[in-house]
């Protein structure tokens, strides 16, 4: 049989590893797909220079800058996106649907932002688009949830999703290094990006999450309901004290299913240490989920790079060949729910959430002060769990000492903890801000 032809948007880290990892395992890929995968035409904005990326490959490979001539290509199958961005990937996504055409792609912006429109359009034309690479890089993620997990009601998602982050929190934790050192570091590694604000602001991860919580729970993708905190203001002296008391932070994407609504939320999350998912350090991501059958779920491996990614590209690329002729209504959703069944339960607000807290007081050392804030959150119904105090070397304008409390709380509403939290900060025994973070238990 003649090999399915693909085309490739953009010529990049993912979609050079794409190509290299299709050449390398042809004959693997060939008897797991039943006939070849060749890349026949490449649109980049440089040719030139994806002409000397390609070595002797490029002799089969037709190369372009006109990408609306790539998706409008007859002799094409697939169209990979490995461009990136939202605008004209968008636009070049739709049109190959309209012209016919497969989508693959790693693009979790757009699938979290346009993801809607895309797979409806997707639907009605009987193509698939398959996005394997856009969440977890290397980790066969959406597969287990859409497929090998379809037997459970999952109860929650929970994610270390951004292998940039991760790097720099394990940093601030094995070398007590601030956020900024840490954020250079990754830099000079080539992790974080010259812009790094996606990734240390939760976006990136906020991308996955969401794409994740509609596979989980059968909801259309709603990125612009999802809580975003990164961790940019996060402080080491955090990092050392939820050490002391058993718990590493991480930043997590989470999502959950509750009585009320599902939580969409990416933060940084104190873990207790024993949980395995505590112990994925560097640029490594992890996810754990949880269905109502099998119990807990841990998937770990690279969540980016080349080949990693590719690994899942080029996975989607051999299940589009093994499906594009079955009939479209008997192949997997894009949301693993049938399109007319999607619910529309609710994204919970943040304040809606329930969580337990770690909080920082800075107070002063002087007495009453404790008996004041365990009776402001005893009045907000709100149970401690630990307290710990640390003396600090500061002093106040009057030559007292200050002390830093860290109070650990039992499970209480977002919004509960908050309106305690202006309360404490009201006291003139509370000199500075306090400092919130949510924990989750993961058991
Ligand atoms: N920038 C992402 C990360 C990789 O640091 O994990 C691609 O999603």
């Amino acid at each position: 049989m003649e090999p399915i032809k693909v085309g490739l948007l953009g010529f990049g880290t993912v979609g050079s590893g794409t190509f290299t990892v299709l050449r390398r395992n042809q004959e693997e890929i060939r008897r797991r797909a039943g006939r070849g995968i060749e890349v026949t035409r490449i649109a980049v904005r440089n040719p030139a220079k994806a002409l000397a990326a390609l070595g002797d490959a490029a002799g089969s490979v037709a190369l372009t800058d006109d990408f609306a001539a790539l998706v409008d290509d007859p002799t094409l199958d697939i169209v990979a996106e490995m461009m990136g961005g939202t605008s004209l990937a968008r636009e070049l996504v739709l049109r190959a649907i309209a012209n016919g055409k497969h989508i693959v792609t790693a693009n979790k912006a757009l699938l979290a932002v346009h993801g809607n429109e895309i797979f409806e359009a997707a639907h009605a034309k009987g193509v698939m688009v398959a996005f394997e690479a856009a969440v977890a890089g290397g980790i066969p993620i959406i597969k287990a949830l859409r497929e090998g997990l379809s037997a459970n009601r999952i109860q929650y998602i929970a994610g270390i999703i951004n292998g940039t982050t991760n790097y720099i929190l394990s940093e601030m934790r094995d070398r007590g290094l601030d956020f900024a050192t840490a954020l250079e570091a990754a830099q000079a590694l080539g992790y974080a990006e010259a812009d790094p604000t996606f990734d240390i602001e939760g976006v990136d991860a906020a991308h996955k999450v969401t794409i994740m919580s509609a596979i989980a729970f059968g909801v259309p993708v709603q990125f612009e309901r999802a809580y975003i905190e990164g961790i940019s203001d996060l402080d080491a002296i955090d990092i050392r004290y939820a050490e002391e008391l058993g718990y590493r932070i991480k930043l997590l994407g989470i999502t959950r299913r509750t009585a009320e609504g599902i939580e969409l939320r990416v933060h940084p999350t104190l873990i207790p240490e024993k949980r395995l998912i505590a112990n994925v350090e560097g640029a490594m991501n992890a996810v754990v989920v949880h269905g109502d059958a099998v119990g807990t779920t841990l998937y770990y491996g690279k969540g980016a790079g080349a080949e990693p990614t590719a690994s899942s590209v080029v996975a989607d690329l051999v299940d589009v060949t093994r499906l594009h002729t079955a009939d479209p209504e008997h192949r997997v959703p894009h949301l693993a729910f049938q399109p007319d069944r999607l619910s529309s339960t609710p994204i919970l607000p943040i304040e809606e959430i329930s969580s337990s807290y770690y909080l920082r007081l800075r107070v002063a050392d002087v007495a009453g002060v404790l008996a004041s804030i365990t009776r402001i959150l005893a009045d907000a119904g709100i149970s401690i769990d630990a307290l710990l105090q640390k003396e600090s070397e500061q002093v106040d304008d009057h030559g007292k000492g200050e002390t830093d409390l860290i109070v650990l709380t039992h499970e209480t509403r977002e919004k509960h903890i908050n309106a305690a939290i202006r309360t404490l900060e009201a006291l003139t025994t509370v000199v500075s801000k306090v400092t919130r973070l949510r924990m989750e238990a993961l058991n």
